[in-house]
Protein backbone atom coordinates (compact mmCIF):
# COMPACT_ATOMS: atom_id res chain seq x y z
CA UNK A 1 0.00 0.00 0.00
CA UNK A 2 1.05 3.17 -1.18
CA UNK A 3 3.17 5.15 1.95
CA UNK A 4 2.30 1.93 4.24
CA UNK A 5 5.99 0.65 4.55
CA UNK A 6 5.56 -1.44 7.71
CA UNK A 7 6.88 -4.27 6.86
CA UNK A 8 4.16 -7.18 7.10
CA UNK A 9 4.34 -10.72 7.37
CA UNK A 10 3.62 -10.90 3.07
CA UNK A 11 6.22 -8.24 2.51
CA UNK A 12 7.35 -8.15 -0.76
CA UNK A 13 5.36 -11.32 -2.24
CA UNK A 14 3.01 -11.00 -5.31
CA UNK A 15 -0.34 -12.38 -5.13
CA UNK A 16 -2.96 -13.07 -8.15
CA UNK A 17 -6.51 -13.52 -7.28
CA UNK A 18 -9.69 -13.66 -8.57
CA UNK A 19 -13.00 -12.68 -6.51
CA UNK A 20 -16.80 -12.04 -7.36
CA UNK A 21 -19.14 -14.01 -10.12
CA UNK A 22 -18.91 -14.12 -13.77
CA UNK A 23 -21.04 -13.59 -16.10
CA UNK A 24 -21.74 -15.86 -18.90
CA UNK A 25 -23.73 -13.92 -21.81
CA UNK A 26 -27.07 -15.51 -23.76
CA UNK A 27 -27.91 -12.52 -25.71
CA UNK A 28 -26.50 -8.97 -25.88
CA UNK A 29 -28.84 -8.19 -23.15
CA UNK A 30 -28.35 -11.09 -20.75
CA UNK A 31 -26.33 -13.17 -18.89
CA UNK A 32 -26.43 -16.43 -16.55
CA UNK A 33 -24.65 -15.45 -13.03
CA UNK A 34 -24.48 -16.45 -9.44
CA UNK A 35 -25.30 -14.98 -6.34
CA UNK A 36 -21.39 -14.07 -5.32
CA UNK A 37 -20.72 -10.97 -3.83
CA UNK A 38 -17.23 -10.65 -3.91
CA UNK A 39 -16.99 -9.55 -0.41
CA UNK A 40 -14.42 -12.39 0.65
CA UNK A 41 -11.85 -11.84 -2.19
CA UNK A 42 -12.37 -8.45 -1.77
CA UNK A 43 -11.18 -9.38 1.76
CA UNK A 44 -8.44 -10.87 0.91
CA UNK A 45 -7.29 -8.42 -1.61
CA UNK A 46 -7.16 -5.74 0.90
CA UNK A 47 -5.93 -7.75 4.11
CA UNK A 48 -3.17 -9.05 1.79
CA UNK A 49 -2.08 -5.24 1.13
CA UNK A 50 -2.30 -4.46 4.42
CA UNK A 51 0.24 -7.17 5.51
CA UNK A 52 2.88 -6.15 2.63
CA UNK A 53 1.84 -8.16 -0.71
CA UNK A 54 1.72 -6.82 -4.51
CA UNK A 55 -1.77 -7.83 -4.93
CA UNK A 56 -3.25 -7.49 -8.60
CA UNK A 57 -6.91 -8.62 -8.39
CA UNK A 58 -8.98 -10.57 -11.16
CA UNK A 59 -12.56 -9.42 -10.62
CA UNK A 60 -15.96 -10.00 -12.23
CA UNK A 61 -19.00 -7.67 -12.24
CA UNK A 62 -19.33 -6.95 -8.41
CA UNK A 63 -20.11 -3.33 -6.79
CA UNK A 64 -17.26 -2.93 -4.09
CA UNK A 65 -14.56 -0.63 -4.14
CA UNK A 66 -11.07 -1.33 -5.25
CA UNK A 67 -8.89 -1.83 -1.93
CA UNK A 68 -6.27 0.80 -1.59
CA UNK A 69 -2.90 -0.02 -3.55
CA UNK A 70 -4.67 -3.41 -5.31
CA UNK A 71 -4.33 -3.84 -8.97
CA UNK A 72 -7.80 -4.41 -10.61
CA UNK A 73 -8.62 -6.35 -13.92
CA UNK A 74 -12.18 -6.37 -14.81
CA UNK A 75 -13.42 -9.10 -16.58
CA UNK A 76 -16.38 -10.35 -17.12
CA UNK A 77 -16.89 -14.26 -18.68
CA UNK A 78 -14.95 -16.93 -17.14
CA UNK A 79 -12.84 -17.50 -20.52
CA UNK A 80 -12.12 -13.84 -19.80
CA UNK A 81 -11.15 -14.51 -16.13
CA UNK A 82 -8.84 -17.25 -17.67
CA UNK A 83 -7.02 -14.48 -20.09
CA UNK A 84 -6.34 -12.19 -17.57
CA UNK A 85 -5.48 -14.75 -14.79
CA UNK A 86 -2.49 -16.90 -17.17
CA UNK A 87 -1.08 -13.75 -18.49
CA UNK A 88 -0.20 -12.84 -15.35
CA UNK A 89 0.51 -16.19 -13.39
CA UNK A 90 4.06 -16.65 -13.54
CA UNK A 91 4.90 -13.05 -12.05
CA UNK A 92 2.89 -14.11 -9.02
CA UNK A 93 4.06 -16.07 -6.15
CA UNK A 94 1.06 -17.11 -4.83
CA UNK A 95 -2.37 -17.42 -6.64
CA UNK A 96 -5.51 -17.59 -4.84
CA UNK A 97 -9.16 -18.22 -6.39
CA UNK A 98 -11.79 -16.96 -4.70
CA UNK A 99 -14.07 -16.39 -7.40
CA UNK A 100 -16.82 -18.42 -8.51
CA UNK A 101 -16.46 -18.77 -11.78
CA UNK A 102 -19.61 -20.21 -13.68
CA UNK A 103 -19.01 -24.01 -13.90
CA UNK A 104 -21.10 -23.95 -17.76
CA UNK A 105 -21.95 -21.13 -20.45
CA UNK A 106 -24.56 -20.94 -23.03
CA UNK A 107 -22.91 -22.97 -26.29
CA UNK A 108 -22.84 -19.78 -28.01
CA UNK A 109 -24.53 -16.05 -27.06
CA UNK A 110 -27.02 -15.36 -29.70
CA UNK A 111 -26.26 -12.12 -31.92
CA UNK A 112 -29.84 -10.64 -31.17
CA UNK A 113 -31.93 -10.30 -28.08
CA UNK A 114 -33.43 -13.88 -28.01
CA UNK A 115 -37.58 -13.00 -28.49
CA UNK A 116 -39.92 -15.12 -26.28
CA UNK A 117 -41.68 -17.01 -29.51
CA UNK A 118 -41.82 -20.24 -27.58
CA UNK A 119 -43.46 -21.53 -24.72
CA UNK A 120 -40.23 -23.55 -23.64
CA UNK A 121 -37.12 -22.45 -23.87
CA UNK A 122 -33.66 -25.02 -23.88
CA UNK A 123 -30.65 -23.13 -23.62
CA UNK A 124 -27.60 -26.10 -24.30
CA UNK A 125 -24.33 -24.83 -22.14
CA UNK A 126 -20.60 -26.16 -22.43
CA UNK A 127 -18.09 -26.17 -19.31
CA UNK A 128 -16.46 -23.84 -18.92
CA UNK A 129 -12.15 -23.94 -18.57
CA UNK A 130 -11.21 -24.13 -14.39
CA UNK A 131 -9.09 -21.47 -13.70
CA UNK A 132 -8.09 -22.64 -10.41
CA UNK A 133 -6.96 -26.45 -12.04
CA UNK A 134 -4.65 -24.73 -15.01
CA UNK A 135 -3.02 -22.39 -12.54
CA UNK A 136 -2.04 -25.43 -10.62
CA UNK A 137 -1.34 -27.62 -13.85
CA UNK A 138 1.36 -24.86 -14.98
CA UNK A 139 5.39 -25.42 -14.89
CA UNK A 140 5.87 -22.14 -12.81
CA UNK A 141 2.97 -22.63 -10.58
CA UNK A 142 2.29 -20.10 -8.02
CA UNK A 143 1.69 -21.35 -4.33
CA UNK A 144 -2.15 -22.05 -5.14
CA UNK A 145 -5.16 -21.25 -3.32
CA UNK A 146 -8.52 -22.86 -3.95
CA UNK A 147 -11.78 -22.67 -2.18
CA UNK A 148 -14.52 -25.10 -1.80
CA UNK A 149 -18.25 -24.07 -1.79
CA UNK A 150 -20.13 -26.57 -0.33
CA UNK A 151 -23.76 -27.34 0.80
CA UNK A 152 -23.01 -31.54 2.37
CA UNK A 153 -19.99 -33.16 2.80
CA UNK A 154 -17.93 -30.49 3.20
CA UNK A 155 -14.70 -32.16 4.35
CA UNK A 156 -14.70 -34.67 1.97
CA UNK A 157 -15.27 -32.54 -1.50
CA UNK A 158 -12.62 -30.00 -0.25
CA UNK A 159 -10.10 -32.99 0.43
CA UNK A 160 -11.48 -34.27 -3.04
CA UNK A 161 -10.82 -30.78 -5.12
CA UNK A 162 -7.32 -30.50 -3.13
CA UNK A 163 -6.14 -33.32 -4.50
CA UNK A 164 -7.84 -33.56 -7.67
CA UNK A 165 -6.70 -29.86 -8.76
CA UNK A 166 -3.33 -30.90 -7.00
CA UNK A 167 -3.56 -27.63 -4.73
CA UNK A 168 -1.56 -26.04 -1.75
CA UNK A 169 -4.28 -25.21 -0.20
CA UNK A 170 -7.95 -24.80 0.13
CA UNK A 171 -10.58 -23.05 2.28
CA UNK A 172 -13.86 -25.08 2.67
CA UNK A 173 -16.96 -22.78 2.56
CA UNK A 174 -20.26 -24.30 4.08
CA UNK A 175 -22.94 -22.35 1.86
CA UNK A 176 -25.90 -23.97 3.42
CA UNK A 177 -25.96 -22.24 6.75
CA UNK A 178 -27.25 -18.68 7.09
CA UNK A 179 -24.83 -15.76 7.97
CA UNK A 180 -21.72 -17.46 5.76
CA UNK A 181 -20.51 -18.01 2.46
CA UNK A 182 -21.98 -16.21 -0.54
CA UNK A 183 -22.93 -12.94 0.00
CA UNK A 184 -22.87 -12.86 3.86
CA UNK A 185 -20.32 -10.25 5.90
CA UNK A 186 -18.90 -13.09 8.20
CA UNK A 187 -17.52 -16.70 7.19
CA UNK A 188 -16.53 -19.55 8.83
CA UNK A 189 -13.68 -21.54 6.91
CA UNK A 190 -11.86 -24.47 7.44
CA UNK A 191 -8.19 -24.87 5.63
CA UNK A 192 -6.81 -28.21 4.71
CA UNK A 193 -3.28 -28.83 3.15
CA UNK A 194 -1.84 -31.94 2.24
CA UNK A 195 -1.18 -33.54 6.24
CA UNK A 196 -2.94 -30.80 7.54
CA UNK A 197 -6.05 -28.98 8.31
CA UNK A 198 -7.06 -25.40 10.13
CA UNK A 199 -10.84 -24.61 11.22
CA UNK A 200 -10.73 -20.73 11.59
CA UNK A 201 -13.93 -20.37 13.33
CA UNK A 202 -16.80 -18.18 12.93
CA UNK A 203 -15.77 -14.37 12.38
CA UNK A 204 -16.32 -11.43 9.81
CA UNK A 205 -14.58 -11.64 6.38
CA UNK A 206 -11.63 -9.38 7.30
CA UNK A 207 -10.75 -12.04 10.41
CA UNK A 208 -10.99 -14.80 8.24
CA UNK A 209 -9.00 -13.22 4.89
CA UNK A 210 -6.17 -12.70 7.56
CA UNK A 211 -6.36 -15.91 9.01
CA UNK A 212 -6.04 -17.66 6.29
CA UNK A 213 -3.29 -15.09 4.65
CA UNK A 214 -1.11 -15.28 7.85
CA UNK A 215 -1.17 -19.70 7.16
CA UNK A 216 -0.17 -19.07 3.45
CA UNK A 217 2.78 -17.18 4.93
CA UNK A 218 3.67 -19.32 7.30
CA UNK A 219 3.93 -22.04 4.66
CA UNK A 220 6.07 -20.15 2.62
CA UNK A 221 8.67 -19.58 5.06
CA UNK A 222 8.86 -23.08 5.51
N1 LIG B 1 -12.91 -22.52 -10.00
C1 LIG B 1 -12.20 -22.02 -11.07
N2 LIG B 1 -12.70 -22.16 -12.33
C2 LIG B 1 -13.87 -22.80 -12.56
C3 LIG B 1 -14.60 -23.33 -11.46
C4 LIG B 1 -14.10 -23.17 -10.19
O1 LIG B 1 -11.14 -21.44 -10.88
N3 LIG B 1 -14.32 -22.92 -13.79
C5 LIG B 1 -12.33 -22.41 -8.65
C6 LIG B 1 -13.08 -21.51 -7.70
O2 LIG B 1 -12.58 -20.19 -7.78
C7 LIG B 1 -12.75 -22.14 -6.36
C8 LIG B 1 -12.59 -23.61 -6.69
O3 LIG B 1 -12.35 -23.68 -8.09
O4 LIG B 1 -11.52 -21.69 -5.85
C9 LIG B 1 -13.72 -24.50 -6.32
O5 LIG B 1 -14.92 -24.02 -6.85
P1 LIG B 1 -16.23 -24.89 -6.61
O6 LIG B 1 -17.36 -24.32 -7.38
O7 LIG B 1 -16.38 -25.13 -5.14
O8 LIG B 1 -15.77 -26.30 -7.23
P2 LIG B 1 -15.82 -26.89 -8.66
O9 LIG B 1 -14.46 -27.44 -8.96
O10 LIG B 1 -16.37 -25.94 -9.67
O11 LIG B 1 -16.79 -28.14 -8.48
P3 LIG B 1 -18.38 -28.17 -8.13
O12 LIG B 1 -18.97 -26.83 -8.45
O13 LIG B 1 -18.91 -29.29 -8.96
O14 LIG B 1 -18.46 -28.49 -6.65
CA1 LIG C 1 -18.37 -24.81 -9.35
Amino acid sequence: AQGAAEPGPLAGKTLLLTAGPTREALDPVRYLSNHSSGKMGYALAEQAARLGADVTLVSGPVTLATPAGVTRIDVQSAQQMLEAVMARVEAHEIFIGCAAVADYRPVAAATDKIKKSQETLTIEMVRNPDILATVAGHSKRPFTVGFAAETRDVEHYALDKLARKKLDMIAANDVSKPGQGFNADSNALTLYWPGGSKDLGHSDKATQAEALLLTIAEKLTK
